[in-house]
């Protein structure tokens, strides 16, 4: 986590790098900061907080350098304070840090016996002293960071800036992503192509264990071990890419209202909708019919969409599927079958735990198969097939437009392997994808019934807890109905699976916390309607999210019912993932949370 931005100029850069770092605030916001040099000499502005705070402290005290770096962060050593936020100075540089250093407490004795004085509780900091003392045995800037890196473990992309030249920025990657992007007449870096797109659309990205020095005009890449290397320049489709809010009052609203257009757009580019059949924008470098199985590894609100798919690989191409948190699998040395399909889903393309179960993976001889938001990043370049999902960016930290584009990829998958394993018939196949194809105008449907998802939302703001049940692919979205909540709106609350409430979470049922029923008319109607059932005999506050068959088929008093359009099955939780979602805005827009930027929250998860 953490965004950081670095130019090298020819007008003064301050205004610049707050822009950049605007865009990267989705990756940290509890405190900002930048350094700039200022007839040669280091300036740093930093403030403890919002992005805004530091713009008012620039605005009582500009800075004027034409060079600078800049920095937004997400805490991992060290409290979110003006002492610890970035940029960190030694006496002749001053650095940003996205990462962890692992060894820092070991490096930090050693400087302390060098005389340097730590004045944080961060990690970052030996990094400026690290190089402060390389320098100070005679060498330059550049080799002294080539000597400083190899010393350092754990995972960073470091932006570096050196007292008294002005003409110089070096940049390191070991772990988290970054790129350099190249103007008429400036350089960049930034952590991703869209902190940099209002300045530049040509990009390189660094490979693992690279830096990279930068001087106008050119940019010199090193390898891990120091071997000058060429690096690809890219043109991107970023800057195209709108980060506005437009009309609506938060990221996250516009996100959810997006959900009918992106996910038309992504099932276009997996399907032929005139023939009814799934068209693949690429060939499995494998044969389906020789896969026994299938694992899939994600985080967050990624992992419940591979829950869900779970059960499409299933039932629709009868292939078993393993599906675990990146955060465990990685670590779990699980026996993978020889050459089988490892699928990875990922909005970012960065998380490092994700990352991680990829590397495994490969280790393990799989074919990696990336679901991805972000086609330029690491996991879509590590991956051997890319299938990505056309969302756009999303700012919002709570995923919502992520999630249901990975639902609609996973399941045009799942029906391509049935298809190719015989599993699946034409005529099936004929049926589902037509079922995909009324996803989005069902989805907008949804949307015009806010009014109601607001008003029960509200009621929500005094209770200490929700439960949210679902069956089948809905209990991964009772999962993520119970995320959504707690990120955003500090409620606590649980998703069960529906069947499960008898073994223990009936115990809590009381007049007081709402139990959010998730129940499209399914085979599984029935089963939940006697959960609702079971509920309401204990007195319990019951929310339907259903058609008008579930609402008549419970024949209960409920505390609140969203009525979803009648549709077929298989793909609903594609469209009940909005209720989901709004209840958990609504609630947390009422209770005056920050919706776009949660306490404690990233988008971008790049450390362990
Ligand atoms: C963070 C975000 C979640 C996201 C998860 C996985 O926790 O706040 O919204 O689902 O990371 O991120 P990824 O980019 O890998 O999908």
């Amino acid at each position: 986590m953490c965004g950081i931005v670095g130019i090298l100029g020819t007008a003064p850069v301050a205004e610049s790098i707050v822009e950049a770092l605007k865009r990267l605030e989705y990756r940290g916001y509890d405190s900002a900061g930048i350094a700039t040099l200022e007839g040669g000499h280091l300036t740093r502005r930093r403030a403890e907080g919002k992005l805004k705070n530091l713009e008012l402290r620039l605005s009582e005290a500009p800075l004027e350098g034409v060079i600078g770096i800049g920095h937004t962060r997400w805490a991992t050593h060290g409290r979110p304070s003006e002492a610890n936020a970035h940029p960190h100075a030694s006496d002749r540089l001053a650095v940003v840090h996205n990462g962890i250093i692992e060894n820092f407490r070991e490096l930090r004795e050693e400087l302390k016996g060098k005389s340097y004085t730590f004045t944080t509780e961060t990690d970052t900091e030996v990094v400026a002293h690290l190089v402060s003392a390389e320098m100070r045995k005679g060498l330059d800037p550049v080799d002294a960071v080539a000597a400083a890196l190899p010393r350092l473990k754990g995972a960073f992309a470091l932006a570096f800036l050196f007292e008294g030249v002005e003409d110089l920025l070096i940049g390191a990657r070991q772990g988290p992503p970054l790129a350099v992007g190249w103007g008429a007449d400036e350089m960049y870096l930034g952590s991703d192509a869209l902190a940099l797109a209002p300045f530049t659309d040509v990009i390189t990205y660094l490979e693992d264990g690279d830096w990279v020095v930068l001087r106008p005009g050119r940019a010199e890449f090193h390898d891990e071990h120091g071997n000058i290397v060429e690096r690809v320049k890219q043109r991107t489709v970023a800057g195209a890419l709108l980060v506005e809010r437009g009309n609506h009052r938060h990221f996250m609203a516009k996100e959810i209202h997006e959900q009918p257009e992106v996910v038309a757009r992504t099932l276009a580019h997996y399907l032929d909708m005139l023939q009814g059949k799934v068209r693949l924008p690429f060939e499995f470098p494998f044969d389906p019919n020789a896969l026994d199985r299938i694992t899939i590894t994600a985080c967050g609100t990624a992992y419940y969409a591979a829950l869900t798919a779970k059960y499409w690989f299933e039932r629709f191409a009868r292939l078993p599927v393993e599906v675990d948190v990146a955060s465990e699998f990685r670590y779990r040395e699980a026996p993978l079958p020889e050459r089988g399909l490892m699928i990875v889903v990922s909005q970012s393309g960065e998380t490092a735990d994700t990352r991680a179960s990829l590397h495994y993976a490969r280790t393990q001889k799989q074919h990696i198969l990336s679901v991805v938001n972000v086609p330029s990043s690491t996991i879509a370049r590590e991956s051997h097939i890319v299938a990505p999902t056309l969302a756009g960016p999303e700012i919002g930290v709570a995923s919502t437009k992520a999630l249901t584009c990975q639902l609609a990829v996973l399941a045009c998958l799942a029906l391509a392997v049935g298809r190719a394993r015989g599993k699946l018939s034409a005529e099936e196949e004929f049926r589902l994808v037509n079922e995909l194809i009324l996803l989005p105008g069902l989805m907008a449907d949804v949307l015009n019934h806010e009014a109601t998802i607001e008003q029960i939302a509200h009621s929500f703001a005094k209770v200490q807890s929700v439960l949210y049940l679902g069956r089948g692919t809905n209990y991964p979205l009772a999962l993520e109905g119970a995320l959504k909540l707690k990120e955003i709106s500090y409620i606590h609350a649980e998703g069960y699976a529906a069947g499960e409430l008898k073994h223990g979470p009936i115990a809590l049922i009381d007049e007081v916390m709402p139990v959010v029923v998730i129940a499209p008319s399914d085979r599984a109607l029935e089963k939940t309607v006697s959960n609702v059932q079971e509920v309401a005999a204990r007195g319990g506050r019951i929310i339907l999210i259903g058609d008008a068959r579930a609402a008549q088929e419970a024949a209960v008093d409920l505390s609140g019912f969203v009525e979803m359009p009648a549709m077929a099955p298989d793909f609903a939780a594609i469209v009940y993932a909005l209720p989901v979602q709004l209840l958990a805005y609504h609630a947390a827009v009422f209770m005056g949370k920050d919706v776009d930027q949660p306490r404690n929250l990233a988008k971008s998860v790049t450390v362990e």
